[in-house]
């Protein structure tokens, strides 16, 4: 179809990358093109689809849901929808965790939660905690205030004077140790940074933000769960929040519900959004304790949280997310993702001694494979290679550079999943002649 206008395409460099591929149909873990091919979603379209595409109860109660509102403003209105997302994926949070405010995507999420942590301390009267805590290899959005969080990176160079300035520390990238150690014998001294960090400023920091036991677009790196904890201790005893942006490992991506119920870590404020509607209709949620609220809660108007977007809790989209909660509820989706995760560890076992493999890791349904290249990161010259070899093989797997991942729908196959798996092997075996 020609039109005058053209879409842009996001992380796309049109001068160098393939055209995009024009999708026409999405079924499970299928994308079906124009030109009669049939791909595997490898990576759940960008980490947000869970249950497969096109699922037939997410369209039904998207419809149903369509035929009663569209859409209406929240501030001031609530809808049936919203509440009962609300209730329902409160039966999945901690106790603690009382409040949930809406917003339209994972950085949009995160902009809140920063916003919230400033904007609390301000509200308590002590306005001096104002500075934000981040890992290395962070990934948190593409909003200004998601990109400052996130680490520096070609990605956000450009904008590096809109950037606000974060107090940087170390991450727990094993394979990469920061403090030049190893797993078996070290005694997660990488957080010694934050610890200092905290004890000296605890009075200027408002909160530390993490993406809890995996940093997604900085890698696929998988942290030991006594790092999460130790922040969660350290955060705890120094009077800073902590933030967790669950947008990449909420809802099962890494075998819980959350990651953090993993490390049995319950933070301050958690950023959702990728599966929150099973992956189907755009929607962030950032959800706190009744302690953060309640500092917004005052007979003073200048205490109001004054942040809203045009779309935030749409009940379409809220529609489509008791769906995706109700298959959690009725099918066996934590087992689903066992099996994928027991599959992904045998087969990163099998290539783990390959020549050309510098490090596998892998949590829950998501595995990765850290590459030897001499061009390491996202602009290796590896990555167009890998990503047109796994295409013409039926497979969509997008590397981060020379780290290949495989992040499914938890509705794939074993055989489907071994199909991937075995194109990775392949292409470990042609990696020279790429
Ligand atoms: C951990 C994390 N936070 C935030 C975001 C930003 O989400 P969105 O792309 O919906 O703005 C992402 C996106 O990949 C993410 O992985």
């Amino acid at each position: 179809m020609n039109s005058r206008l053209h879409v842009w395409h996001p992380f796309t460099q049109e001068a160098l990358d393939p055209p995009p591929l024009r999708v026409v149909k999405a079924e499970g873990v299928y994308l079906y093109t124009d030109d009669g091919r049939r791909l595997i979603d490898g990576i759940s379209s960008w980490w947000v689809n869970l249950h497969g595409h096109c699922h037939p109860a997410i369209m039904a109660a998207i419809a149903e849901q369509s035929s009663k509102l569209d859409h209406v403003l929240l501030a001031g209105f609530t809808h049936e929808a919203i509440e009962e997302l609300s209730v329902r994926l409160g039966n999945f949070l901690p106790e603690s965790i009382e409040h949930i405010f809406f917003s339209d995507n994972g950085s949009t999420a995160v902009e809140v939660a920063l916003k919230m942590a400033l904007q609390y301390w301000e509200n308590m009267g002590r306005a001096q905690k104002r500075s934000i805590v981040a890992l290395e290899h962070a990934y948190h959005g593409d909003t200004a205030g998601a990109m400052s969080v996130s680490a520096d990176s070609s990605f956000t160079d450009p904008f590096r004077d809109l950037r606000f300035p974060v107090q940087r520390v170390h991450s727990a990238y094993c394979y990469r140790c920061p403090v030049g150690l190893t797993r078996a014998t070290c005694n997660i001294d990488c957080l010694d940074k934050l610890a200092r960090l905290l004890e000296e400023k605890r009075d200027e920091i408002a909160a530390v933000i993490v993406e809890p036991l995996l940093q997604g677009a900085g890698g696929m790196i998988v942290h030991p769960i006594e790092f999460l904890q130790r922040t969660r201790q350290l955060c705890t005893e120094h009077d800073v929040l902590l933030i967790a942006d669950e947008v990449l490992t909420g809802f099962g991506r890494c075998g819980a519900m959350f990651a953090c119920n993993l490390a049995n870590v319950v933070p301050d404020l958690m950023c959702l959004s990728k599966g929150l509607t099973g992956g189907v209709l755009p929607m962030g949620a950032t959800v706190c304790t009744a302690g953060i609220h309640g500092a917004f809660v005052s007979a003073d108007r200048a205490r109001t949280f004054y942040h809203g977007h045009s779309y935030p809790g749409n009940p379409l989209a809220a529609a489509a997310g008791i769906a995706s909660m109700k298959i959690f509820e009725s099918e066996p989706v934590l087992e689903r993702i066992q099996t994928i995760g027991a599959i992904h560890g045998e087969r990163l076992a099998a290539v783990q001694n390959h020549a050309a493999v510098a490090n596998v890791r892998s949590i829950g349904s998501v595995a990765a494979i850290e590459l030897r290249a001499a061009d390491a990161g996202y602009s290796s010259k590896l990555r167009p290679k890998l990503y047109k070899f796994f295409l013409d093989r039926g497979v969509l797997l997008r590397p981060l550079g020379n780290i290949i991942y495989v992040l499914p729908p938890y509705a794939i196959s074993a055989h489907d999943l071994h199909f991937v798996h075995d194109q990775i092997a392949e292409s470990l075996r042609l990696l020279g002649s790429l």
